[in-house]
Parts: C-alpha cells; sequence; structure tokens
C-alpha cells in the first residue's frame, strides 16, 4: 500500500465521542444488576407468540409497524398518527435528535442523567448544555429552563431520572413546560413510568395532549421485559410524529419485536403484578439501606442510586467478588436494579459490610 493512502474522511463530530457503557456482564454466574433490566423470563403467552412469528423471519417486518400502532393508540387513548416506534427508546431519543438538531444547536438535559443523551447529541453535531441535578439529587428546573436560549432545539427530562431514581413532581414539570418556547421540543422520557408510584409526578401522556412541543418516550425494555428485542415509542404531536417516521431506519422495528409488543400490551395484567413486585422489592431494599445509615433518594424507578464518591469503583468491586454486577459511574456512584429477592439480598448485605 503506497505510503499516501488516507484513511476515509469520518465526521469531525465523532471525535471524543463518550462510549456508551453497557452494564457489565458477569463472566460467573453472578446476578446482573448493572442495566436496569427485567429479572423475569418472558411469560409464556409472548414467548410463544414470538417463536411462531420467528417461522416466518426470512420475510421483512411491516415497516409501518401498523397492528401495533392501532394497539397503542387504543391503549393510551391517543390518534395513532401520534405515535412512532423505533429500535428501543434509545432509537426513538436518536430519531427526535436528527429531526430537531444539528450543528451550531443546543440540547439542554440534566446531569447526571441517562448516558445515551450526551453520545446522541454529540453524533447529531450539536452541543450538550448540561444542567448538574440539585444536592438532593433532582432535577434543577429553574436552571434548565434559565438555560433555553435561542439557538436550544430539544431538552430531555427524565422521569424519573436515570441513575438516580427521583421522579418530578407534577407542578414542578408543568411550570417548566410553561416556561419553555413553543419552538423547542421536550421530551419526556419515562423508560420506567409503570415504576412509579408517588402520585405527585405526572404522567407525560397527560401532559403531551395539548402542548404540540412535549413528546413522550416509553420503551417495552424495562417493565414489560422486552430489552433483548430492542422496541420503544414516542407519542408526540404532528409534525413530531411525522419527523419521526421520516427518520426511521427502514425496517427498523423487528417483526418478533412487534410479536412480542403486542402480546405484552394483551397480557399487561401480569406484567405489571411483576412491576408491582418489583416495586415492593424496591422498597424493601431502601428502608434495608436506610436502616444501614445510607442515604438513599426515594427511587421511583426499578433501580437504587447510593452517591459514593471516591469509594464507588471499590463498592463495584466488593459486589462484584460477592456475585452482583452493578453499574459504578467513577467518582459519583453505583446505580443498583432491583433484581431477583437473592441478589436484592446480597446487595443489602455488601452495603452493610461495606459500612463497616
Ligand atoms: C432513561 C432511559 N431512557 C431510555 C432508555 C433506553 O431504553 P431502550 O432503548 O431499551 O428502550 C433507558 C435504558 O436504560 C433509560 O434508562
Amino acid at each position: 500500500m503506497a505510503d499516501d493512502v488516507q484513511t476515509p474522511k469520518l465526521r469531525g463530530a465523532l471525535r471524543g465521542i463518550p462510549v456508551y457503557k453497557a452494564g457489565k456482564i458477569p463472566d460467573t454466574s453472578a446476578f446482573k444488576l448493572s442495566s436496569n433490566e427485567n429479572p423475569y423470563p418472558p411469560l409464556p403467552g409472548v414467548l410463544a407468540a414470538v417463536q411462531k412469528s420467528a417461522e416466518s423471519f426470512n420475510r421483512y417486518p411491516d415497516m409501518g409497524v401498523a397492528a401495533l400502532t392501532a394497539e397503542l393508540a387504543e391503549h393510551f387513548g391517543v390518534p395513532a398518527e401520534h405515535i412512532a416506534t423505533g429500535t428501543g427508546s434509545v432509537g426513538v431519543a436518536q430519531q427526535l435528535l436528527q429531526a430537531t438538531s444539528g450543528p451550531g444547536d443546543e440540547v439542554i438535559y440534566a446531569w447526571r442523567s441517562f448516558e445515551a443523551y450526551p453520545i446522541i447529541t454529540q453524533i447529531s453535531g450539536a452541543t450538550s448544555i448540561k444542567v448538574p441535578l440539585t444536592p438532593d439529587e433532582h432535577h434543577d428546573l429553574d436552571a434548565m429552563a434559565a438555560a433555553v436560549t435561542d439557538r436550544t432545539r430539544l431538552i430531555f427530562v427524565c422521569n424519573p431520572n436515570n441513575p438516580t431514581g427521583v421522579a418530578i413532581s407534577k407542578d414542578d414539570l408543568v411550570r417548566f413546560l410553561d416556561r419553555v418556547p413553543s419552538d423547542v421540543l421536550v421530551v419526556i422520557d419515562e423508560a420506567y413510568r409503570e415504576f412509579v408510584r408517588d402520585d405527585s409526578s405526572p404522567d407525560g401522556l397527560e401532559l403531551y395532549r395539548d402542548r404540540p412541543n412535549v413528546a413522550v418516550l416509553r420503551t417495552f425494555s424495562k417493565a414489560y421485559g422486552l430489552a433483548g428485542l430492542r422496541i420503544g415509542f414516542a407519542v408526540a404531536h404532528e409534525p413530531v410524529a411525522a419527523a419521526l417516521r421520516q427518520t426511521a431506519v427502514p425496517f427498523g422495528v423487528n417483526s418478533l419485536a412487534q410479536v412480542a409488543a403486542i402480546e405484552s400490551l394483551r397480557a399487561e395484567k401480569p406484567l405489571l403484578e411483576r412491576c408491582e413486585a418489583l416495586v415492593q422489592e424496591r422498597t424493601r431494599v431502601i428502608e434495608g439501606l436506610r436502616a444501614q445509615g445510607w442515604t438513599v433518594p426515594e427511587s421511583q424507578a426499578n433501580f437504587v442510586w447510593l452517591r459514593l464518591g471516591e469509594r464507588t469503583v471499590e463498592f463495584a468491586a466488593m459486589a462484584e467478588v460477592s456475585g452482583i454486577v452493578v453499574r459504578p459511574f467513577a467518582g459519583e456512584g453505583v446505580r443498583v436494579t432491583i433484581g431477583e429477592v437473592e441478589a436484592n439480598d446480597i446487595l443489602l448485605r455488601v452495603a452493610g459490610e461495606f459500612r463497616e
């Protein structure tokens, strides 16, 4: 090869993009509490429907995702035209950026929050404006509203927030939405909605109805246990929903995911019972940790947050040796998914020993 051969020119925006650290996969028999997955295996009916559908995966899926979209519209009482599906809600979030933001534009979100936000923002070419959480782990909505400029195109509001689990109250969110200009899209990311038990926290689907600049993100990965099939959706007014259809990867939502999502909506009762069991485990874990003297934010999601600062990595290592893989954010804290009862017991044991 000649010396002057150059590598293909890539976009400068890709330089220095933070790497998405997927929850570590345990290499032993350890419990994986690092990705906020649902510990329950697929429901038999959902699995059977997927297996049946797998018999014809030589065919492309329905590109318009019509059957699932109709089912979602009926289920949530929204017009079908307001629904856009994608490869996980992170895929839909990326489409929202493609549809709204590019070089010179600004995207606001709280920090720390879902670690995909900085990555997908940078890929779009836009600039991240990270607004620190308050000392008690809440979104600083006043500071976020004050950060809006004429370059702002999109604001992510993660409710409840990943990784802290803290939920925003309806009053606070409404006050914030009232301050955001109507030409800025606010995306309420409700990946953990089904685990929320705090009645003061709003259902984004109620807030979006009379606000054309609000989009709601939901996923089948968490409460519905379909993380491996990659399907999520947004509910948004036109023209946002239409823009999501324009930016969709053709045939991106595969046929198994479509079938599984439909079957899951029909099996909502047993799935929500599982969520309730996880919520009860969350209460047990939080109470147990607090009894040991830990400060634990009031999580409304399927995980808990321990702000360990400089001792974060040490805690994660000790947890792993004890049989649970948690998610460390070095220098900040660990996020631990609520998993199997046995796994949660290990967390409580490790946390107790760590304090001694
Ligand atoms: C806040 C938040 N939004 C979105 C997602 C993406 O989920 P998925 O792409 O599996 O729908 C996650 C996953 O961890 C999350 O925590």
